[in-house]
């Protein structure tokens, strides 16, 4: 049990709005329309509270249980925001675009560098989130970079067999151009690849700062822009960039099964 629910008891827009039943301004549309029972009872009143241990909350005849599973969700996001939750110095970060009120406690699952965007997890789960990000999982993350240049066959290669960066070897890394027929290639060059540039898919099963960038700028290709477009079994879904989903029951369960977390 997170902090959160030990402040008992709680109004019941805010119980419904922490079950997932809906935002908390659609919780208090479905009780001002009957549509809401705590312990049998139609409860239309807003101010009404409920104790999560004890009341037993129905929408609709359904039994409505506050969520005692992390959440997961993802986020597909932005070039230009930070990936923190709070920046002293104001900047846009990728807090502003989650719902962090509703579900507290939410943070990102590594990072992503101010000008990538793509599928940001964030999870409740502290645990889980070590879990993915710790190279023993080999989590695979599938990147689409556009680069200066066009990668050889000895380039690929390089990457394949594991090259040295400065802080040690990376391991090896499948990479690929992609041609504009691609599906992931609009990722990084909806107007078509410039003059001199391509489009390359990496997946790398570790995590370290600006490692795309570097991995690929060791064998002669900067990095113009950089979309994550997988990570483990997540992608973006249909979300826009700049919004956000929570994962399925299907990604969560094989999230936690990755990590070695029982599912409740
Ligand atoms: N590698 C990078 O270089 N940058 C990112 O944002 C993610 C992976």
């Amino acid at each position: 049990m997170d902090h959160d629910e030990r402040v008992v008891p709680m109004r019941l827009q805010r119980y419904l709005a922490r079950a997932g039943v809906a935002s908390r301004r659609g919780s208090e549309n479905l009780m001002t329309a009957g549509r809401v029972r705590v312990n049998g009872r139609v409860t239309t009143e807003l101010g009404s509270k409920v104790d999560p241990l004890v009341d037993e909350v129905m929408v609709d005849g359904v039994l409505v249980q506050m969520a005692n599973r992390p959440v997961y969700l993802v986020l597909n996001k932005p070039a230009g925001y930070l990936t923190t939750m709070k920046d002293p110095r104001g900047r846009p970060c990728v807090a502003q675009l989650v719902p962090r009120r509703r579900y507290p406690g939410l943070f990102p699952v590594g990072r992503l560098d101010r000008d990538t965007t793509g599928v940001l997890l964030f999870t409740t789960n502290g645990k889980a989130a070590q879990e993915l990000l710790h190279p023993s999982k080999h989590v695979a993350k599938h990147y689409v970079a556009l680069v200066d240049g066009t990668p050889s066959a000895r380039d690929l290669e390089r990457l394949a067999r594991g090259i040295m960066l400065d802080d040690g070897p990376a391991q090896p890394a499948q990479a690929q151009v992609l041609g504009p027929s691609d599906a992931l290639f609009c990722a990084v060059a909806p107007e078509g690849a410039l003059d001199n540039t391509s489009v390359v898919g990496i997946t790398l099963r570790e995590g370290r700062k600006h490692q795309v960038k570097r991995m690929l700028a060791a064998v002669g290709h900067k990095v113009l822009r950089l979309h994550r477009d997988a990570f483990g079994p997540v992608t973006v879904g249909s979300c826009e960039e700049g919004s956000w989903r929570l994962l399925s029951e299907a990604e969560t369960s094989e999230l936690e099964r990755i990590v070695g977390i029982e599912s409740s």
